[in-house]
């Protein structure tokens, strides 16, 4: 018995950032972030859209995929740190959204890795035999919560979106192989977002500290972020007794295109075998892995049998490799 994907859905904002209206708006130039990040691109929500509706757009489509009605979905999974409201959780909103009557609801927060860690979950519940489908859904609006638009150290980064995926338990050598999850929470503050919560509430002194606006070293970042990722890929291949070369497509969080390069070159993956779009969206934190899924699957880069290898990494630390077969 396995976890199967039986449908994928993603969803982008219609509005287009591109480097030359960033140029407009901070010190920075379309060669420096191209360079860097290999970012050319982002998408920003309407002012009228919330994550809960980025969430609801991608998995109707996925849904939709799978040709299974919402009233089949036994849990959904939303993974997200942006979400609508700090409580209830925006999977709730998701789960009115689409008439998914029978399902509970929640969100999970672990960042950029908050994907594989919904994945996971849900992949549990489906193996534990409490359900026979669950709604995987990674989702994030940036560009309203925590990115702070006149600091180009990190503005450039984000964008915002959404991506899911339809699991089903099924008879099967094909689905969630296994997950490997970790966290280190000594590096919290290489990256987070110090306020609004308990430990700062709302105030005027608050958000003339920025607390609010995401928080990052850039260059600690981009280190573990390379060498977790690197790990737990080589640790999710051998624990199911496979090497790089056995990989159809490698889906790693996107973040940077430096970081992806360099896991690709530490895991010795191909071009051909990495799936890539940074460029398009920016880092859409737990929305990245699900939307290139939906992208390679719909692109026809994932045939049935494939091994796709999921790797992320994130604030916490959180990092984690899931193994699929297609
Ligand atoms: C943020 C990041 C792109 C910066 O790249 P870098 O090569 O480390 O660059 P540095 O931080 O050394 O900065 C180099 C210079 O560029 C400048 N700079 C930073 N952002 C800039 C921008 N948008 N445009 C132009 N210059 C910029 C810096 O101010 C610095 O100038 P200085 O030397 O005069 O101080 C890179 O560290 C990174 O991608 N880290 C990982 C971030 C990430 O992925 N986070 C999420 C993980 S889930």
């Amino acid at each position: 018995m396995k976890s199967r994907v039986i449908g994928t859905g993603s969803y982008a904002p219609e509005k287009v950032l591109t480097n030359y209206d960033l140029e407009k708006m901070v010190e920075t130039n379309h060669d420096w972030i191209v360079a860097r990040t290999g970012i050319e691109e982002r998408r920003i929500a309407a002012d009228d859209e919330f994550t809960s509706d980025l969430a609801t757009k991608a998995a109707q489509r996925a849904l939709e995929m799978a040709g299974v009605a919402a009233d089949e979905i036994d849990v959904i999974v939303l993974a997200t740190i942006t979400g609508d409201y700090p409580w209830p959780a925006t999977a709730c909103i998701v789960q009115n959204n689409i008439g998914a009557k029978n399902a509970y609801a929640y969100d999970v927060s672990a960042a950029c890795s908050g994907f594989l860690y919904a994945l996971a979950s849900a992949d549990d519940f489906l193996m534990a035999g409490r359900g026979k489908k669950a709604l995987v859904i990674g989702a994030e609006l940036f560009s309203r919560s925590c990115i702070d638009w006149t600091d180009r150290n990190t503005c450039v980064l984000f964008g915002d979106g959404a991506g899911a995926v339809v699991l089903e338990a099924q008879e099967s050598e094909s689905g969630v192989l296994s997950s490997h999850l970790y966290t280190d929470g000594s590096y919290l503050e290489l990256l987070y977002q110090p306020g609004f919560g308990v430990r700062h509430q709302a105030s005027q002194e608050g958000i003339e500290a920025k607390l609010p606006f995401l928080k990052m070293q850039g260059n600690e970042v981009f280190k573990h972020a390379v060498r977790m990722m690197t790990e737990v890929s080589k640790e999710a291949l051998k624990h199911n007794g496979y090497t790089s070369k056995d990989v159809g497509q490698f889906i790693p969080h996107q973040a940077n295109i430096r970081i992806l390069e360099a896991t690709v070159k530490r895991l010795k993956l191909t071009e051909e075998q990495s799936f890539i779009n940074v460029n398009k969206y920016g880092n859409t934190s737990a929305a990245t892995i699900p939307i290139a899924i939906d992208e390679a699957n719909r692109g026809g880069k994932l045939k049935e049998g494939d091994l796709a290898l999921l790797t992320a990494f994130g604030g916490g630390f959180t990092w984690g490799g899931t193994l699929l077969r297609w």
